[in-house]
């Protein structure tokens, strides 16, 4: 069939991988996928999450990149894929809920614009994905992690959109955070992500761009199921 992609890797079963800016529906996506195609869900996010965490309680800088790249090296991280989300251990403690924290969110994207530290977190999401049957999820997945994932998704929308949906998905227990707040912390975290030296996100050249700011959630799913069928054989799937 044209535009079907044989998987020439080693792997049996593709990379997925899924881009984008905060609150784009990413998570969502990548849960949908995996589910629908019996693959892992694998959070990159949380482990840039996981980190700041240990930067917090350790009390490190977000900002100076040697002594954070020294916490790393002597850090676990785990991402245990389950069907509702990753649950995330940190040196075998389950950070899965601290980690969303307002104070772990803004570290974790302070922690990512160092070079090296990028390049430590890749080398460990490779060895996740490597043998394929993965949906991946993050920033810089099909642009550094795996260039040559055979489904690249770029999920975008709106600023307002996001800030809008993340409103409503929190959760009236939590401290109460007006919608223009959350736009503004999204606006300021999408411009650390993209103009960041390292790895800015940005969509890989041969990613689909599906922009979610007029679609319903169940559009957007079908879309994406869509195109991961068109990129991949089915013998592959
Ligand atoms: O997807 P998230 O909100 O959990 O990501 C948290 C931060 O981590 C985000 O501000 C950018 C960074 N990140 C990244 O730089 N590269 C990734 N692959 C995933 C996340």
């Amino acid at each position: 069939m044209q535009g079907v992609n044989e998987i020439t890797s080693t792997r049996q079963h593709p990379v997925i991988a899924i881009d984008g800016p905060a609150g784009a529906g990413k998570s969502t996506l990548a849960a949908h996928l995996a589910r629908r195609f019996g693959y892992l869900n694998l959070e990159t996010g949380a482990m840039y999450r996981a980190l700041a965490l240990k930067a917090i309680e350790s009390d490190y800088s977000f900002d100076e990149e040697a002594p954070l790249l020294e916490l790393a090296s002597t850090t676990r991280i785990v991402l245990e894929p389950q069907i509702e989300g990753n649950r995330v251990l940190l040196d075998t403690r389950d950070v899965s809920k601290r980690i969303r924290d307002a104070d772990v969110t803004a570290g974790a994207s302070r922690v990512s614009v160092h070079p090296q530290l990028r390049a430590w977190m890749v080398g460990q999401q490779r060895k996740l994905g490597d043998k394929g049957g993965v949906v991946m999820e993050g920033r810089d997945i099909g642009t550094a992690v795996f260039p040559d994932a055979e489904v690249k998704i770029f999920l975008d929308a709106a600023p307002e959109v996001r800030g809008n949906r993340r409103y409503k998905q929190n959760a009236p227990e939590t401290a109460p955070i007006t919608e223009e707040a959350i736009i503004k912390e999204m606006k300021d975290r999408d411009y650390r992500d993209r103009n960041r030296a390292e790895s800015p996100l940005r969509p890989a050249a041969d990613a689909v761009v599906l922009d979610s700011t007029r679609m319903t959630l169940a559009e957007v799913l079908a879309k994406a199921e869509a195109i991961v069928r068109e990129h991949v054989d089915a013998s592959s799937l």
